[in-house]
């Protein structure tokens, strides 16, 4: 049997953040556990590189999009085999099967009558590569609240309100195609209020695949990526199976709507198979804040891997929120979890109970008779993996760590430091019952732990000495006692070495200042050169500046200039201040609204192009190149003063 699942196909736009690693390791877990239930499971990932974002990313780095697509998305995979992510296959949307594919499915559609032509305007929103139905011009985007742009194209159409029914049809008689709940309402809400056909072609645009016989038109960006987990299989097998329909695709909530409208809408246009289930998950938030490139504030996985390990961070995410649900990363948590379930937890009990058996039984596993915990490892076994398949990841591990304590107590109980000692002939037979019985729940909570932190349990799987591969090890054969009486264990390696809080936290957030500055590099931005020392001046001298963190409330562009934007900005007075900057070849009035930047806010008001200008927004000023402005890692509210 087989099990096809996805994860998005990220945006070349900017380089992987624990946002994606977040998506991509649940798509592991899940692989792992469905080949633990012995599917032939099959993981696509890969890269979105199509669309004005990514253009004018590559623009911004002075490069052809091709280029710098194909090294963000080897950027891409290089982290998801630093984290030790398989994926099976990588789907680049650049690739020649993926535009052949497109194309294919564009014409099976135009042959089922669901596409026409037809010339439309309209407000398009540039960052969520969407027209937003009901804006007028200059109204913002309702997602991402940037302002829309009016555009007219003639374009080609996809008759997606002819399938509106079909649709709710899905949707009602298959209540687990979009999940969790809270999304398929939402989802089943938009389309109940009537959907419009959609513009699946841009004429404005040059990077993306062209539509078969028009010169100078290319797919929309959502009518070629979601078709990229297509591509990814079309026409293979694995388990004697199609690999199409995929069973499962995985994604962030903000792209449910074009994964469970659009994509079985086109899938049926086409007369294809519909994917089994879409599983939205929830965000990662930074400090309250969705954690975004847009936004800049996030965490690398790279500092992470480097300082604690990879499954320290994976026993983090799955256990810390409940999957479906936003949750807030911090790295105070992450240390603390480490510390007490990992380091405290299953290493302890791991590296306690080897050094006990190699102790009073020369390292070889006792045999024994009944345990009082089998009960308890039964229970954990069912109620780990019926979690697992709900993709309760959270629960699941507390049903492991349940067994993992219930061992913890019974091993105090029996105190088998005592029973060495003991002189009563019933000891020995008691000590053999205590270690057979903490080892089997190690075995069994290994092979349980395996899809969610697999390099540790590959750990602790040699030291018990197994003869099969822990990968060979299934769910279902998980029953209590059948680790072998006189099995020899291995040596006893440390799994999780203590953490000291605050250094490590330091030294992740030394790590990341320097890894985001390789990042940006990779996508081609700049990187300060060294300034030169200049004069030294009293902290007086310093106070007279007032420097403040300001909020852009509106940016446009100033009429006949090609360096000035009009900003206005919060700066927790009573009006906004306007300031003019000389960033417009650098920043757009999109990515300027709602940004947050540093202010002098005690200059004289000065007079440019008719408008008074009341302060002045910090920037990094490079050689020869473009204005870089200062901003934070850290939220920090609006008018703060810099000093
Ligand atoms: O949307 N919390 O790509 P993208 C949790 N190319 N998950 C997050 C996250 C966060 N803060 N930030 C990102 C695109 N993600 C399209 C997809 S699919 C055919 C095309 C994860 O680079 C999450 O899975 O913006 C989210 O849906 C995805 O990255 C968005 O990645
Ligand atoms: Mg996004």
């Amino acid at each position: 049997m087989k099990y096809y699942l996805t994860t998005p196909l990220y945006y070349v736009n900017g380089a992987p953040h624990i946002g994606h690693a977040y998506s991509t390791i649940a798509a592991d877990v899940i692989r792992r556990v469905k080949r633990m239930q012995g599917y032939d499971a099959v993981l696509t990932t890969g890269s979105d590189e199509h669309g004005q974002n990514v253009e004018r990313a590559a623009r911004a780095a002075g490069e052809e999009p091709a280029g710098f697509a194909t090294r963000v998305a080897n950027a891409f995979a290089a982290e998801w085999d630093a984290l030790g992510l398989p994926y099976d296959r990588f789907i680049r949307t650049s690739s020649a099967k993926h535009h052949e594919t497109v194309q294919w499915l564009f014409d099976r559609c135009m042959k089922n009558g669901f596409i026409y032509k037809s010339g439309y305007t309209g407000q398009y929103c540039f960052h969520c590569e969407l027209y937003v139905n009901e804006a007028k011009p200059g109204d913002l985007c309702p997602d991402c609240k940037r302002p829309t742009e009016t555009v007219t194209e003639e374009n080609y159409f996809f008759k997606l309100s002819a399938l509106q029914q079909r649709l709710l049809d899905l949707y009602e008689s298959d209540p687990k195609f979009v999940q969790p709940e809270s999304r398929r309402n939402e989802v089943m809400a938009f389309v109940r209020e009537g959907l419009r056909d959609l513009s699946i072609t841009r004429s404005s645009i040059k990077w993306g695949i062209p539509v078969p016989a028009e010169g100078h038109h290319v797919f929309y960006v959502w009518f070629d990526a979601l078709i990229g987990y297509l591509s990814a299989v079309r026409g293979e097998q694995a388990g004697g199976e199609d690999l199409w329909p995929a069973d499962l695709h995985l994604i962030g909530k903000e792209i449910v709507r074009f994964h469970a409208i659009f994509w079985p809408a086109f899938l049926m246009a086409a007369d294809l198979p519909l994917p089994k289930r879409v599983f939205a998950h929830g965000w990662l938030l930074f400090e309250q804040d969705k954690m975004s490139k847009s936004r800049g504030n996030v965490v690398r996985p790279e500092p992470i891997r480097r300082v604690i390990g990879v499954d320290g961070l994976r026993y983090f995410l799955l256990r810390e929120i409940v999957f479906g649900q936003d949750g807030s990363f911090s790295y105070d948590a992450l240390v603390g979890r480490y510390n007490s379930e990992l380091a405290n937890g299953l290493g302890n009990l791991a590296s306690r109970t080897l050094t006990m058996i190699h102790q009073y039984r020369g390292g070889a596993i006792p045999a024994a008779g009944e345990s009082e915990i089998s009960a308890v490892a039964a229970e954990a076994i069912r109620a780990a993996e019926a979690h697992y398949n709900e993709f309760e990841f959270s629960r699941g591990l507390e049903s492991v760590w349940g067994l993992l304590s219930a061992v913890d107590k019974f091993i105090v109980h029996q105190a088998p430091w005592k029973l060495a000692r003991s002189e009563d002939p019933a000891a020995s037979g008691q000590l053999n019952n205590t270690l057979y019985t903490a080892a089997e729940a190690l075995r069994v909570a290994t092979v349980l732990l395996a899809p969610i932190i697999p390099e540790s349990c590959a750990k602790i799987w040699t030291m018990l000495g197994m003869a099969e591969p822990l990968d060979a090890a299934r769910f279902s054969t998980l029953a209590w006692g059948q680790l072998p009486a006189g099995q020899k264990i291995g040596e006893t390696i440390a799994l999780f070495p203590r953490l000291e809080q605050k250094e490590t936290i330091a030294k992740m957030m030394a790590l990341e200042v320097e890894v985001a500055a390789a990042q940006a590099q990779m996508l081609g931005r700049a990187v300060p050169p060294a300034a030169p020392p200049s004069e030294k001046i009293a902290i007086d001298d310093f106070a007279k500046v007032d420097l403040r963190v300001g909020l852009v409330l509106s940016a446009e562009r100033v009429k006949g200039s090609d360096k000035l934007l009009h900003l206005k900005v919060d700066v927790a007075e009573t009006q906004p201040r306007t300031i003019l900057a000389g960033i417009a070849e650098a920043y757009t009035p999109e990515q300027m609204t709602g940004r947050k930047v540093v202010i002098v806010a005690n200059l004289q008001p000065r007079k440019l192009r008719g408008i008074e200008s009341n302060g002045m927004i910090v920037a990094a000023s490079l050689e020869g190149g473009k204005p870089v402005l200062a901003g934070f890692l850290e939220d920090v509210p609006v008018g703060a003063r810099l000093k």
